[in-house]
């Protein structure tokens, strides 16, 4: 971890301030080093806040070699175990199980979700929801599971 040091109880809640790109990398490497192997991880927050920043550290921190490149026309990009998906130009929640959502939660796998707030629903039950807000060059990310 750099200097972005999540504050707060635990994984459950906290928060961090990220300087820099790098920063906020090292906190999904801080993540992918704690969160079950069967985590779903919500990315929400404005273009260009850094959530595919997070998610290129997290990917690189389970092992997977390679870069990260958003899942925009594909919709969803495998890496190992991790699936990243985008659901910013979903348009309705019918368009999410037609990706095979279900499939993925059955899966085991882990799923990282951009724009998991356009159909927060979705999510299932101790889900992260991460919301990344944009300050300068900083970002600051906040986060919480749901019930
Ligand atoms: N502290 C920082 N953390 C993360 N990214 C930063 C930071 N400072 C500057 N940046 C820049 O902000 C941009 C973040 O882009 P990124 O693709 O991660 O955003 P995003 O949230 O995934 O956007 P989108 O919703 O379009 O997918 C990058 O160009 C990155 O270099
Ligand atoms: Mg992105």
């Amino acid at each position: 971890m750099t200097n972005a040091k999540p504050t707060g109880d635990d994984l459950v809640t906290g928060s961090a301030r990220c300087a820099t790109p790098g920063e906020t990398q090292a906190l999904g490497a801080w993540f992918a080093a704690r969160v079950p192997a069967d985590a779903v991880l919500s990315l929400e927050g404005p273009l260009g806040a850094g959530k595919t920043q997070f998610v290129k550290g997290f990917v690189a921190a389970r092992g997977h070699a390679g870069g990260v490149s958003s899942p925009t026309f594909t919709l969803v990009h495998e890496y190992g175990a991790v699936a990243h998906f985008d659901w910013y130009r979903l348009e309705a929640p019918g368009d999410v199980a037609a990706l095979g959502w279900d499939d993925y939660l059955d899966g085991g796998g882990t799923l990282l979700v951009e724009w998991g707030d356009r159909f927060p629903e979705q999510l299932p039950a101790g889900a992260w929801r991460l919301r990344f807000a944009v300050d300068g060059e900083a970002r600051e990310i906040a986060w919480g599971r749901v019930p």
